[in-house]
């Protein structure tokens, strides 16, 4: 885990340094993604891969070549069998502190590897509490952006009040949490928000998506408005380093029966069971 690639060099991640004149140290001016390793096996490689590239051409970046040799170095120079990569590409280093950016910086390219906890089985059953808030985060939400400011608060603002997830509620909609998309379940449909600029096109959510489909199960892509929300029989939260985390209360309003539901379970399964065999 110690062996990390910054800007063409394997390096201890200790002994690895940027410039303090980088753009994305200095503005937040880079783009990012996290990408599970399952037994030694990236997962969904080429999902990121196409969500970086389009998150670059949204800022005026090319695309970064040989990023998957570099991916396949470090997954065999690490003895762990799952974990994360963590790939940031900032607009790289410019002598001057300036907000419009030269033609010919050249990136800097970080890509590291991360452990963070997966919820077992009985976690899962037990269910999670959220809380809610309005999404005071740029309109340009679908680029996986380092500029992380808004979601740091928003999900600090839940773990500092004892819940797992804050949601996130704009013109009464709900959009995504800090650092998941939503789905909620009402009368065996599951509903997930659409794509706009108002949510990141998370990659487990594409999955769940296709999952859900494949299992034939209802799914609608629309608009959830916050009552809509509370009124959920099963709510749940995807990311790459959770694929469904069941939502059993947001604040102090009960989602259906208070305990984990069947899809939401279900669709757990399902989801751990591709991972098993892909
Ligand atoms: N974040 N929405 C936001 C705001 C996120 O930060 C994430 C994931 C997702 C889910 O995307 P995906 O399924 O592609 O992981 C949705 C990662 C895990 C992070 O920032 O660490």
């Amino acid at each position: 885990m110690d062996e990390i690639y910054l800007n063409g060099k394997f390096i201890s991640r200790l002994s690895a340094q940027i410039s303090i004149m980088d753009r994305g140290f200095l503005f937040g001016d880079g783009v990012y993604e996290l990408i599970p390793v399952y037994n030694k096996k990236i997962f969904l490689l080429h999902k990121h891969l196409n969500r970086l590239k389009n998150s670059l051409d949204c800022i005026g970046m090319s695309d970064i070549d040989g990023i998957e040799d570099i991916i396949d170095q470090l997954i065999s120079r690490n003895t762990s069998e799952n974990f994360f990569i963590y790939l940031h590409v900032t607009r790289g280093e410019q002598l001057q502190r300036n907000h419009i950016y030269g033609k010919a910086i050249e990136p800097t390219v970080l890509v590291m590897c991360e452990e963070y906890p997966s919820y077992d089985k009985d976690q899962i059953k037990n269910g999670f509490h959220a809380c809610m808030h309005e999404d005071f985060r740029w309109l340009k939400s679908n680029i996986k952006s380092i500029s992380l400011l808004g979601n740091v608060m928003l999900k600090n603002h839940a773990s500092s009040n004892g819940y797992y997830e804050t949601l996130l509620i704009r013109n009464n909609k709900l959009t995504e949490g800090s650092a998941s998309n939503v789905f909620t379940v009402k009368n065996n449909i599951i509903h997930t928000p659409k794509l706009s600029n108002e949510l990141l096109p998370g990659v487990t959510r594409d999955l769940l998506i296709d999952l859900i489909k494949n299992n034939n199960m209802r799914i609608n892509e629309s608009d959830i408005s916050q009552e809509d929300l509370l009124a959920s029989d099963e709510v749940w939260c995807s990311s790459s380093t959770n694929a469904v985390v069941p939502i059993t209360m947001v604040d102090k309003h009960q989602i259906g029966s208070g305990e984990v539901g069947n899809i939401s379970l279900q669709i757990y399964d399902i989801t751990k069971d591709f991972i098993k065999n892909y």
